[in-house]
């Protein structure tokens, strides 16, 4: 059989992340302003499956979500595939049929472009790889899926990797590329390696500010500036605090790091506010509770008014009934959700597919 009449079918799960550092302002072709580094959660995850068989003339790719047809969601996923179909060329002879599902609830606070692009493109490379019939080395595999997760949403370059993962050009991080995402977790000290996230849901409304739109009001903003230098510093910073442990310092770069991209939206242009009361009284709680208790929970935001709650393992047990008693009474309907760091993408069982031979 020849490559072009191969078809078959391919899945990938691959996982939500946290920025610890973030990414906020873009140029060029979705590169960063700054680098960011982030945590890979183990629960909150995606999975892809894109069957594919050779176009007759055009190819029309379909995409479903959950099940359902979803107009909007549809456009934007033929948009991307349009946009790397020059680096992809199999997805001009070939259609795909797309299905995708989340495993944690819509605007939960937890980015769902980033798992999704990040199963797309994995499902993408491995495809390229089988009909080309050139398996990549691992690294080649993954760092060309990271590329074109990026493509798609910049967060979703760090979803391709487990653990925590650094985007974006910088001194402080051998390798590092705005291309794509690395792993650093050659280095990270015990306390970090099996950190939890307790994402506290306050609204489930949907984003009042797109990322993009987000990204786009930095380019106007009046501190842009100091805040991509200061990225850079707190990369470095935090590449040292992750390899040595050093909690306090964790909790205030982390947090000094969620306040300043809210400082940034609230100081751009038409000035938003992404943050809801409960946002701010639970984080008012989280303080409290450190100070009083002397254990190490911080928090965490994206661009949005949930709030993430981390903390190490050996403190789950006094910080997950604070959680129980004080914050879920605070979220929207008690609603929270129970993550932790985990492993990266995986490649799921599938019927299986005709290879070209
Ligand atoms: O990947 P995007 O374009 O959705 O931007 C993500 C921006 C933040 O979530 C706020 C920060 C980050 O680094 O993930």
């Amino acid at each position: 059989m020849k490559n072009s009449a191969a078809f078959g079918t391919i899945a990938w799960e691959s996982p939500a992340n946290i920025a610890l550092v973030k990414y906020w302002g873009k140029h060029g072709n979705q590169l960063p302003q700054n680098p960011s580094l982030s945590m890979t959660l183990s629960r909150s995850v995606s999975r892809t499956e894109v069957n594919w068989k050779p176009a007759v003339g055009n190819p029309v790719h379909r995409f479903r979500f959950e099940g359902r047809e979803n107009p909007k969601f549809e456009a934007r996923v033929l948009g991307y595939l349009d946009k790397i179909s020059a680096l992809m060329p199999f997805l001009s002879q070939n259609e795909l049929e797309i299905n995708s599902l989340n495993t944690f609830p819509h605007s939960s606070g937890i980015s769902s472009s980033a798992s999704f692009m990040s199963s797309l493109a994995l499902c993408l490379v491995d495809i390229e790889s089988i009909l080309m019939n050139q398996r990549l080395a691992e690294p080649e595999f993954f760092r060309r899926a990271s590329t074109l997760a990026r493509l798609g949403s910049g967060s979703a370059a760090r979803s391709v990797y487990g653990g925590f993962v650094h985007w974006g050009a910088s001194e402080a991080v051998a390798g590092s590329s705005d291309d794509y995402a690395i792993p650093v977790n050659g280095s990270i000290h015990e306390v970090f390696r099996n950190f939890h996230d307790a994402v506290l849901i306050t609204s489930s409304q949907p984003k009042p500010l797109s990322s993009s739109a987000g990204h786009a009001l930095m380019d106007s903003n009046p501190f842009a500036k100091v805040r991509y230098e200061s990225a850079r510093n707190n990369i470095g910073e935090l590449m040292r605090i992750l390899g040595s442990g050093d909690q306090d310092a964790f909790i205030h770069l982390v947090e000094q790091e969620a306040l300043t991209l809210h400082g940034l939206i609230l100081a751009s242009d038409g000035g938003k506010i992404l943050m809801e009361p409960a946002t701010l009284e639970i984080i008012r709680k989280i303080r409290e509770f450190r100070t009083e208790t002397g254990l190490h929970p911080s928090f965490t935001l994206d661009a949005g008014p949930n709030v993430h709650l981390l903390y190490p393992d050996e403190e789950r047990a006094a910080i997950k009934a604070f959680i129980e008693n004080t914050l879920a009474p605070i979220c929207e309907n008690n609603r929270w959700i129970d993550d932790e760091v985990g492993t990266g993408p995986k490649r799921l069982p599938v019927a299986g597919c005709r290879l070209p031979v």
